[in-house]
């Protein structure tokens, strides 16, 4: 009564057309309560409906019995899809991806005119320099240095980098073809004069990247776990419960198009989000056909709050393969809670050991060396899963758990699916 009084007041110290806009928005927020996440679909994106829909009685989502169900589906399906034939196939290349990722970075190297005679020194800013690598690569630079000490290739004093012995050596097992597109290309991209995106994206379409996320058995291993999981909390939860989901970095939707299908349509909400326009609008146009989407922009390095999001909204929050790529991941996670419910769950896919492949793969996406918390982060950005759960446990979570048996192939090709409920 109070706030429509209120209302009644603020309504007539406007003009009339800013009233008759404000009348029809608030008509619209009306019609969409009344007739559910359907309506806010359908309307686009509008903030104050989709406050609305988010609304909840404070009931936490997930109580224990709930957890150990859903940890024990998650680790249910992990177990029986962690050697599937091409899990084993994926992981049998690693050892040869593994052993050629310091030919590529010398052949590489050699073009950018370092090492070559045996003896030089450099600290990592001189080498840059020397070789006009681009300061954005110095972090990637670093790895590279650091794979080929590893391989005994160069020394490492302190800050200074040195070669026992002329680079490429002799011996260099390398194919005329790879010394010719590595040399190249890797050479071009660190001093600027071609993108990454250009072998990632090439000509702009996002198709090998969205196999990549779906067809990859890694990525189906993860995909397959984690719609396990929230289908037993869709199965397990009462009929009437809301499901207030949010994907951060949705990006070609590889995750989301295993989630979406396991929501019950009449009481979902599923706010699928990324820092690019490029995303959000592939998003809308690839899930046309749920009602319930909705999608907008969203940076997790800001706060979600300032970028209109609504406090503590929302009962999951997924986040595939995005979280790492973040300037801090303790300011990621106060965001992350900001979002969440009490009680609510974050369902986590991440990256957990930085692979040698990286170095000329990964390593060149966008974000992936935003990373500044260097006490956490050292030379990459990947925290293995014991790190993430420690470090969920000190920002706001209160239970954790990862899916993927250290020994299991997943963990040897370096994924896991966590899950973690943010304290009451
Ligand atoms: C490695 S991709 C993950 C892809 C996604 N799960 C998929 O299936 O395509 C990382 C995604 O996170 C997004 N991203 C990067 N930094 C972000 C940020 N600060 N906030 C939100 N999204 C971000 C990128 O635009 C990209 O779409």
């Amino acid at each position: 009564m109070a706030r429509s009084s209120a209302l009644a007041k603020r309504l007539a110290k406007l003009s009339p057309e800013k009233r008759a806009l404000l009348e029809k928005r608030l008509g619209r927020a009306k019609q969409v309560e009344a007739e559910g996440p359907r309506a806010a679909a359908r309307a686009g994106i509008d903030r104050d409906a989709l406050a609305k829909l988010l609304e909840q009685p404070a009931v936490p989502l997930v109580d224990d019995d709930l957890w150990q169900k859903m940890v024990e589906a998650g680790l249910r399906q992990a177990k029986a899809s962690d050697s599937t034939e091409g899990l084993k196939r994926e992981a049998s290349l690693e050892p040869k991806l593994n052993g050629h990722a310091a030919a590529y970075i010398c052949v590489a190297l050699e073009r950018l005119g370092a090492f070559r005679e045996a003896g030089e020194r450099y600290t990592l800013e001189e080498l840059r320099e020397h070789c006009s690598i681009l300061p954005d690569y110095h972090k990637a630079l670093r790895r590279w240095l650091v794979t080929l000490a590893e391989d005994g290739l160069l020394r490492i004093d302190g800050e200074t980098y040195s070669n026992p012995t002329a680079l490429p050596p002799e011996d260099l097992e390398i194919s005329d073809d790879d010394r010719r597109h590595y040399g190249e290309n890797l050479s071009a991209i660190m001093t600027g004069g071609r993108h990454p995106l250009e072998f990632l994206v090439p000509g702009g379409s996002t198709k090998g990247l969205e196999e990549n996320y779906t067809r990859s058995p890694t990525f189906q291993y993860c995909n397959g776990v984690s719609s396990e999981i929230l289908g037993t909390a869709v199965e397990q939860l009462p009929a009437d419960r809301r499901m207030r989901c949010l994907e951060i970095g949705a990006g070609t939707g590889g995750t989301s198009v295993s989630l979406l299908p396991v929501l019950p349509k009449d009481r979902s909400v599923y706010v699928f989000t990324d820092v690019s326009r490029l995303f959000v609008d592939l998003g809308r146009e690839k899930f046309a056909e749920y009602p319930f989407l909705v999608c907008d922009e969203l940076d997790i390095e800001k706060d979600p709050l300032e970028q209109g999001y609504q406090r503590h909204a929302y009962d999951w929050i997924v986040a595939a393969h995005v979280l790492h790529a973040t300037r801090n991941l303790h300011e990621t996670l106060e965001h992350v809670c900001s979002l969440l419910a009490p009680g609510g769950m974050l369902l986590l896919l991440e990256e957990t050991r930085f692979l040698r492949k990286f170095n000329f793969s990964m390593g060149f996406l966008p974000g992936f060396d935003h990373f500044e918390d260097y006490d956490l982060r050292p030379l990459h950005p990947l925290l293995d899963s014991e790190s993430w759960g420690k470090l969920l446990l000190a920002n706001g979570f209160s239970d954790f758990a990862t899916m993927t048996d250290p020994e299991a192939l997943p963990q040897v090709l370096g994924v896991d699916v966590m899950l973690a409920r943010k304290a009451l």
